[in-house]
């Protein structure tokens, strides 16, 4: 059977697209179970709706505390049994509950070279700091803010005339592929996490 994933978003969801796209294609390996999102509205969820892909909505606000919006982020989750997890552009940190499930089999794109420039602005922090390479970083989700043990990163040139927005768009574009490409491999081959290093495929030993 083909092993499943379950992507969060909280925005357009152009990371979202390049894997259903992927997913389409019955050669790819993966079975994309669901899409959860923290809020509505927004194009994430409407991509998902158009390609007939189940979703569902949970919001901080509707939730006693953060604590119990994340214990039921993990049930719902858990319903769809995925073995990875992909955040593609989820704009909240997942707390203990999550990690307590998901921990190890929960990947982050992130729009920077881990571990420079975590959190939420990680292109406008980069063009500040006047890098003339920055680029962007799968990881594997941790308790930190994009701190998790690194599965792949590529880099990308900044230009004289970058803005934050036409730099963002390029790290985007790559970001897609090597999300594409290394979330098939988790899936379809297996990875182990052994201190911050990740290793993609079995062990030689079949573990
Ligand atoms: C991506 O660049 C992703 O790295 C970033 O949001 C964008 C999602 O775009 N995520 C973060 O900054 C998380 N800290 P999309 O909604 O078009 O897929």
């Amino acid at each position: 059977m083909t092993a499943s994933i379950v992507v969060l978003v909280s925005g357009s969801g152009t990371t979202l697209q390049a894997l259903i796209d992927a997913c389409a294609d019955p050669g790819y390996g993966v079975h994309l179970a669901a899409v959860g999102a923290d809020r509505d509205g927004i194009e994430g969820l409407a991509r998902a709706e158009r390609a007939g892909i189940p979703t569902f909505v949970l919001r901080v606000a509707d939730y006693p505390s953060r604590a119990d919006w994340d214990e039921a982020l993990a049930t719902r989750v858990a319903a769809y049994d995925p073995s990875l997890v992909v955040l593609a552009g989820f704009m909240k940190l997942t707390g203990e509950a999550f990690l307590a499930r998901f921990g190890g089999r929960t990947v982050n794109t992130h729009p920077a070279l881990s571990p420079s420039f975590p959190g939420m602005h990680g292109v406008r922090d980069a063009l500040e700091h006047g890098v003339r390479v920055t680029g962007c970083t799968l990881f594997v989700v941790d308790a930190g803010v994009d701190t998790g043990p690194i599965v792949a990163q590529r880099a990308i040139e900044v230009r004289d005339d970058d803005t934050e927005q036409t730099l963002h768009e390029r790290i985007k574009a790559v970001e897609r592929e090597v999300l594409v490409d290394a979330v098939g491999r988790m899936v379809r081959d297996g990875f182990t996490v052994e201190g911050r290093r990740v290793r993609l495929g079995r062990t030689p030993t079949g573990r």
